[in-house]
């Protein structure tokens, strides 16, 4: 499996402010898409382009454009979705699913609560979208959800992972690519990452 931590300065800068306690929920907000937005060009550094000519005022212009299977752009609800518009400025053809998932307080284990997604997924690249990778099971369980569908590229974009989510996902999806903004030392007792930013869906939507 591909694991890219992607330590650009820009992202490292606005991920020192999204980890501090005192960021208000719209500045985290705000911040979740620019580094989605920035996560995103790296992540699709590798699509396929073909090229094609253009016609410029001036005269013929032989040019790249995407090819190859279209796009869609997969949240884990709640949290994914805060990383979905800067994705969609980008990439303005993908079509969107939504997968839900929350993490039992007490096991930890996810449960599906929704799962909705565009008809011809399987012929999509999919970027799955999720700031948190903590035990990694919300990352498994909806990889099998879009590979029950048939999907069989799948990028998962991570703001957060920690080593114990990347191992898990590591084994049960070795084909899957991984991108994330930082790889953070652990887990702790409760399976938040440490040292992190805390409950992502909390503080992109305010209910803590
Ligand atoms: C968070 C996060 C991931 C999951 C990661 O969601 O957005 O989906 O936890 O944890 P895991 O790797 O241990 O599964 P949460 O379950 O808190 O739901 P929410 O987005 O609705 O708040
Ligand atoms: N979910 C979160 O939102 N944060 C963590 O640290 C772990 C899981």
């Amino acid at each position: 499996m591909s694991v890219h931590v992607l330590d650009h300065p820009l992202i490292q800068h606005k991920l020192a402010i999204l980890r501090n306690k005192n960021t208000s929920v719209k500045e985290f907000r705000e911040l979740i898409q620019e580094i989605s937005g920035l996560m995103c060009f790296e992540a699709t550094r590798n699509l396929p382009t073909q090229e094609v000519e253009v016609e410029t005022p001036i005269t013929t212009a032989k040019c790249r454009m995407l090819s190859g299977k279209k796009l869609a752009i997969v949240p884990v609800l709640r949290a994914g979705l805060g990383m979905v518009d800067s994705m969609v400025d980008l990439i303005p053809s993908a079509k969107i699913g939504h997968i839900g998932l929350f993490r039992d307080e007490k096991t930890h284990k996810p449960v599906e609560y929704f799962c909705k997604l565009p008809e011809d997924i399987e012929n999509r690249v999919v970027f799955l979208v999720d700031p948190m990778l903590a035990t990694g099971g919300s990352a498994i369980a909806a990889i099998d959800a879009l590979k029950k569908r048939g999907c069989k590229h799948i990028v998962m974009m991570n703001i957060i992972g920690c080593p114990e989510g990347v191992e898990a996902v590591r084994s049960a999806h070795p084909d899957v690519e991984l991108y994330m903004a930082a790889l953070d030392e652990k887990l702790n007792e409760n399976a938040y990452i440490v040292p992190g930013l805390g409950d992502a869906g909390d503080r992109i939507f305010g209910t803590k």
